[in-house]
């Protein structure tokens, strides 16, 4: 990671001790400060990465790069796609390494860690699709960007954040941060309105799924996702039942209740940030912001977001 090289540590610094900055109010304790960096919050620590990134990620011109703002169900996808990816790898479906690993220590995050795994070439980001490497924009490789209605977004990331943090951070001040876009890699409309239109220009290299779609069936999006990433389910595999296989190993009652999901500490996939991997399933429902924000609230943020969206054809 070129980041280490003191020469580039001073050089990204230097960059970003000239951005706009917060007090990292609403983010994990790692870092005092965020960062407005090309349009979007980004912690310190993690803003160097994606500068070095930026600068010298090469992808493979077969890479699948899963896209997400944080929140959206990024353990999820990554799941998912792993499974569909390696469904060839085991005699015994048993024997995936879903069962032993956390799906983010399957899927590394580009802005942490860009080790190859050998078996697999997929990738995680939560990078916004203007700030991507250059290098990816203008390969060939595929984009799988999964979003989320904002509402249970940032219940969901203002959860996360406490958990996080072990501490409450009030649900007002959080609330107040999030509707202005302040939060890391935020602000979320701009981040899935970006991959929308992207995935509207180049439809055969960018795949634009909602969380709640993907709840609502998720058989067709395995089956859809199959399609995309070239690995079609073939009609013996649909007889013997392995996309409803996948969807259930998938599932959030499945992989939440595996042991390495409830007790272990995420260590390599998520860098510095030490993440325990219970704290990536909490409920995994559409809807939980019913039981904290009020009705006005839920209103407020349906109206950013209609604001944000209006005349792109996209709507939660
Ligand atoms: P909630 O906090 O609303 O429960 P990310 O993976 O991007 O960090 O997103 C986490 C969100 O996805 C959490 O939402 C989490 O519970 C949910 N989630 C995790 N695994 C899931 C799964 N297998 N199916 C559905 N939702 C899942």
């Amino acid at each position: 990671n070129t980041v280490e090289s003191p020469m580039n540590h001073t050089k990204y610094n230097d960059i970003i001790s000239t951005l706009p900055r917060q007090e990292n109010v609403f983010g994990p304790l790692l870092d005092q400060y965020i960062h407005e960096y090309q349009g979007f919050w980004f912690r310190t620590s993690l803003l160097e990465n994606i500068m070095s990134v930026q600068e010298n990620f090469i992808p493979q011109p077969n890479d699948i790069i899963i896209c997400t703002h944080p929140k959206c169900g990024t353990t999820w996808l990554k799941a998912l796609c792993s499974a569909i990816l390696t469904r060839t790898q085991f005699n015994d479906f048993s024997s995936n390494p879903l069962f032993t690993k956390s799906p983010h220590d399957i899927v590394p995050w580009i802005e942490i860690s860009v080790q190859r795994n050998s078996e697999l070439s997929l990738f995680a980001t939560h990078i916004p699709y203007t700030s991507l490497p250059k290098s990816i924009v203008e390969s060939k490789c595929k984009i799988v960007y999964l979003s989320r209605d904002p509402k249970d977004l940032f219940i969901s990331i203002w959860q996360f954040v406490c958990k996080l943090r072990k501490e409450a951070i009030p649900l007002e001040t959080a609330y107040q941060y999030f509707c202005k876009g302040i939060n890391i890699y935020g602000p979320c409309w701009d981040h899935i309105l970006g991959y929308w239109k992207a995935s509207l220009e180049f439809p055969e290299r960018i795949l634009f799924i909602k969380y709640e779609d993907l709840m609502n069936d998720t058989c067709s999006y395995v089956k859809r996702l199959a399609e995309f990433l070239d690995f079609p389910f073939s009609a013996e595999e649909e007889r013997q039942g392995l996309v409803q296989k996948i969807v259930n190993l998938c599932s959030f009652e499945t992989l939440s209740n595996l042991e390495v999901n409830r007790n272990s500490l995420e260590n390599s996939a998520t860098g510095a940030l030490k993440i325990e991997n219970n704290a990536f399933f909490r409920k995994g429902k559409v809807g939980d912001w019913k039981n904290y924000l009020t009705a006005e609230m839920g209103a407020h943020l349906d109206q950013i977001t209609e604001q944000k969206f209006s005349g792109s054809g996209l709507s939660f």
